[in-house]
């Protein structure tokens, strides 16, 4: 059998027990093939990564090596809670990297969205490589793969959402406990470890992070202004019951200015986008019906709150024919 076929025997872990069953059996594989060998991990607060972290935590403490890149397309609050969760809750050894200017140096003046994509995927296996050459011991590299990206890169689906995949020259022996679960059972598991829930259900992010998503060339200000507003449509989709109902949420500053009227005076600022979709798998997508008086606020907070912004749509466009994200 190949070691990247699930078992056919194996349950769907969808109960509280089954989960537990799950994290008993991990901790005993992973001692049985870590031993006293130090294991590294790059953190990124996504699910998948901190449902790794928090398994290889009760597994093997402080043997494993956290590395979490903060690349400056992070959301607002984002790195703060890898901190607060691993290192200060879990009492992990977690290594933050402040990375953001190193990044956002190299993506000055380049406005090609794949081009974008590859300088912050190469940028971030440097980063994490340079960490890893630090560090003395490391025997193991330990990696959120589930299952579904097994299966996606064996038909060739998903080559281009791999950013953040490390390179194989690192030469570590690879750990992936959850290579066999599905997003919901990951979910399960993040849930029984103690992971909080704005980490276990958390909305799909991609690895380039904001940076897809200021569109063209990324300058720092209009990068603000995506990481703000995205902050209130979160506020407000947490605070409506939104949040956990609607698939992926999030906020586009193109790369355009138009007239608007700011104190009585005439000001020229961006847009700010809002998307908000349902799908099951991305290959497809249709778009939330946010009741009206509710995309009224928004836009009335994201006009007065976020500088720089005099505009707010709402981006009506299913997929196809549109990605769900604008690069
Ligand atoms: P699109 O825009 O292709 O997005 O309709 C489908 C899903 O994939 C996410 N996405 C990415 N994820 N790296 C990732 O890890 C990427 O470069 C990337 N591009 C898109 C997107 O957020 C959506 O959930």
């Amino acid at each position: 059998m190949s070691d990247n076929v699930r078992p056919e025997n194996m349950a769907r872990i969808n109960t509280p027990a089954l989960a537990k069953a799950f994290i008993d059996e991990q901790i005993a594989a992973l001692r049985a093939q870590i031993g006293d060998k130090k294991v590294l991990l790059a953190l990124s607060g996504g699910v998948d990564s901190s449902v790794v972290a928090a398994l290889l935590i009760r597994a093997v403490g402080k043997q494993l090596v956290c590395v979490h890149v903060n690349h400056g397309l992070l959301r607002k609050g984002e790195p703060e809670q890898v901190i607060e969760v691993f290192r200060k809750q879990m009492d992990a050894n977690l290594i933050y990297v402040d990375a953001v200017d190193r990044f956002l140096d190299k993506l000055v003046g380049v406005d090609d969205p794949e081009t974008k994509r590859k300088i912050i995927g190469k940028e971030f296996i440097d980063v994490f490589a340079e960490e890893a050459s630090k560090l003395d011991g490391i025997r193991f590299l330990a990696q959120g793969t589930i299952y579904p990206d097994i299966l996606e890169s064996d038909v060739g689906v998903k080559a281009h959402h791999n950013v953040g995949g490390l390179p194989e020259s690192l030469n570590f022996e690879l750990v992936e406990p959850v290579k066999f679960l599905y997003k919901d059972e990951v979910r399960c598991v993040g849930k029984e470890l103690g992971l909080p829930d704005g980490m276990v259900y958390r909305q799909p992010f991609p690895g380039p992070g904001l940076g897809v998503r200021c569109v063209g060339a990324i300058t720092r200000d209009r990068l603000e202004a995506v990481r703000e507003s995205d902050a209130i449509l979160r506020e407000e989709f947490a605070r409506n019951g939104l949040e956990g109902k609607v698939w992926q949420y999030f906020t586009i500053v193109p790369d355009f200015k138009s007239t608007g009227i700011r104190d009585g005076l005439r000001c020229f600022e961006w847009p700010v986008v809002i998307r908000a979709v349902n799908s099951i798998d991305a290959t497809s997508a249709t778009i939330e019906e946010i009741p009206y008086a509710l995309l009224n606020h928004i836009a009335d907070r994201i006009t007065k709150e976020v500088k720089g912004v005099n505009r707010c749509l709402y981006d009506l466009t299913p997929k196809p024919v549109g990605t769900i994200e604008w690069e």
